[in-house]
């Protein structure tokens, strides 16, 4: 099995590290468009194996796609991260380019593989994958509400204090700070449901907090974060490889679920062999619908752009 990364960024090096330690395939490829880069990442995470015990080869490359032939599954971060007071949204104009270009070109050297998506503006990049490429919507997945849905669990668990393994949450809707929805309705601690144990103050708070995660994050660093973006790659990797038919909110194509089509949003699906496999249906009460078509709507705008840009 191979897998490749492109983006020897942080975010990249981050899910690639997460996917040699959890050995998910005998081959690594990380690929980036710096000279150099992606082999002196790559050179770091091997000299680890021995101390980590891990038999996954990392190969890094200066954008030679061909030595990322055969690849299962291909994981884009490539672009620019966003800096602090930056919307994600903002991004579109030069990644969008960017992702263009690295989809074709994996595509080119590895005709079956299933692209996971983690470039911003995440579901418009997504989108575009889907439209350019003209692959099975199955076979392309946006990361965003994977690492959003864990950031709840970590806020949740937070005010709760309690261990984050016994929470389970959904966060679905668009990866933006005004467009990812966190079901709190649906949000238990082992099976409990939290709206039973936290007052809804605490709750709103926990909500807010969740969709400007990736912000505060970014205000604290002076970039985006890595640590659980790349984790968040690297645990659909994983459901994907393993065929582990795991439930996980990703960025995908809907054709009328959650009442929304033409569009790659976030919403809870399998994730298995052949990709996601299937979405499931939350039900949504009036208040949550009409939250995840106002997501639909500003994230249909930002689609657009690709149309202006000539893109798609
Ligand atoms: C974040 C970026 C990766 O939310 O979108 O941290």
């Amino acid at each position: 099995m191979k897998i490749t990364v492109v983006g020897a960024g942080a975010v990249g090096a981050t899910c690639a590290d997460n996917i040699a330690r959890k050995e998910l395939a005998e081959e690594l490829v990380l690929l980036d468009i710096k000279e150099g880069f992606a082999e002196g990442k790559a050179i770091d995470m091997m000299q680890t194996a021995t101390l980590l015990g891990f038999d996954t080869k990392i190969k890094g490359v200066t954008n030679d796609y061909s030595q990322t032939a055969g690849s299962a599954v291909a994981v884009i971060t490539s672009g620019l991260p966003r800096k602090p007071g930056m919307t994600r949204e903002e991004l579109i104009g030069i990644n969008a380019g960017i992702v263009k270009g690295v989809a074709e070109n994996i595509l080119k050297y590895s005709p079956d593989a299933i692209i996971i998506v983690i470039s911003n503006p995440m579901d418009t990049m997504t989108y575009l994958a889907l439209k350019s490429l003209g692959l099975p919507k199955n076979r392309i997945i946006g990361m965003g509400g994977t690492l959003d849905s864990a950031r709840f669990k970590y806020y949740l668990s937070v005010a709760l204090n309690c261990n984050s393994n016994d929470l389970q949450g959904f966060v679905i809707g668009g990866h933006g700070d005004t467009t990812m929805i966190p079901l709190t309705r649906y949000a238990t601690y082992q099976s409990l449901p939290v709206t039973e144990l936290l007052d809804k103050a605490t709750l709103d708070k926990v909500a807010a907090d969740t969709m400007v995660g990736g912000a505060t994050l970014t205000g604290l660093l002076g970039t985006s974060a890595w640590y659980a973006p790349g984790a968040a790659g690297a645990a659909l990797v994983e459901s994907i490889v393993r065929d582990e038919k795991k439930l996980f909110t990703c960025c995908v194509a809907l054709d009328g679920e959650y009442g929304q089509k033409d569009i790659c949003l976030g919403v809870p699906v399998i994730v298995g062999r052949n990709g996601w496999e299937k979405v499931i249906d939350y039900k949504l009460n009036e208040e949550e619908q009409a939250s995840f078509n106002k997501s639909a709507d500003a994230v249909r705008a930002m689609n657009s752009v690709l149309h202006d840009m000539q893109l798609v």
